[in-house]
């Protein structure tokens, strides 16, 4: 595996490899690496020739409050991961490259990142869409790969790229599960055991809405209604679960397709979660529970 920290480098390699016609997968993540990421990797290995990961904790997506000092970050271990799962270049540019000034112009992301996780983190999704529409012109890959965890993020990118022309594929891969249903997220590392116990409440509530659907219950005010009472455990904060259609917008007569957005807090964390009625939750027998 390279790595490459450069900017003008990480851009000359991909049109080198172009050149030679590989077709190159993108796995853009900010690092600290779990089973969910490398999941993505191996899409990206399926699809296309050659794999590059970044790792850059963006500064442009925390808020004041949030947590970017914080963020988990250990890149020694993250380069063995990558390394193992057949990432060919491990793309890590510097803060100071990525921004060598306060960036004027950024992304607006419109009215999609207004609701669920943009309204509880005001110009979150700008970052975002900011660092990957630059690490998009930098990559220059065929294909980028995220996660359905973020699947307000993911819908987001995807609009970006079609609205804006990037010449590049963007697929989902299903969230990873560890075996009692938390879904995979570098910010389970700040969970203390109890607060962990406490968490399965967003992927109980998801699989109430799922099984309700599936018993029959057509009417999302209903649906929504019965599993915020399971969200509602001791030491967990609802903030929102909805119905809604891949643009977002609530569904008042669900069907397989329409997705279940939540967020809570637990302790002092924030944790997201969704799942597509349609495929259910199901826990990875590959992914021991911490
Ligand atoms: O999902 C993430 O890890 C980040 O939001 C991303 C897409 C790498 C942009 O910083």
């Amino acid at each position: 595996m390279h790595e490459i920290t450069g900017l003008d480098s990480m851009r000359a390699w991909s049109r080198a490899e172009k050149g030679r016609g590989r077709r190159i997968g993108f796995v853009p993540t900010m690092g600290y690496l779990h089973e969910g990421h490398l999941r993505l990797v191996d899409h990206a290995r399926q699809r296309t020739d050659r794999v590059v990961m970044s790792v850059f904790v963006n500064p442009l997506q925390f808020g004041p409050k949030e947590d970017f000092t914080t963020y988990p970050r250990d890149i020694a271990r993250d380069r063995g991961l990558a390394a193992g799962r057949g990432v060919d270049v491990l793309f890590v540019p510097e803060g100071k490259a990525m921004y060598p000034t306060e960036p004027m112009a950024r992304v607006v992301p419109g009215p999609m990142a207004e609701v669920f996780e943009g309204a509880a983190r005001p110009g979150h999704f700008a970052g975002v869409l900011t660092v990957v529409a630059k690490l998009f012109h930098l990559v220059e890959p065929d294909i980028a790969v995220f996660g359905r965890k973020d699947f307000q993020q993911a819908m987001l990118v995807r609009r970006m790229v079609l609205d804006l022309d990037f010449p590049i594929e963007v697929e989902v891969v299903p969230t990873v599960r560890e075996l009692d249903g938390l879904a995979l997220s570098s910010r389970n590392a700040y969970l203390n055991p109890d607060e962990r116990r406490a968490a399965l409440a967003l992927s109980r509530a998801l699989r109430a809405v799922e099984q309700a659907w599936r018993g029959g219950q057509a009417d999302a005010v209903e649906l929504q209604r019965r599993s915020i009472e399971v969200l509602k455990a001791p030491g967990v904060n609802p903030e929102y679960l909805a119905l809604v259609d891949e643009n977002l917008q609530p569904v008042a007569r669900p069907n397989a397709r329409t997705v279940v957005v939540t967020a809570a807090t637990v302790g002092a964390t924030r944790l997201i979660d969704n799942v597509v009625l349609g495929e259910g939750i199901a826990a990875d027998p590959t992914v021991r529970a911490a």
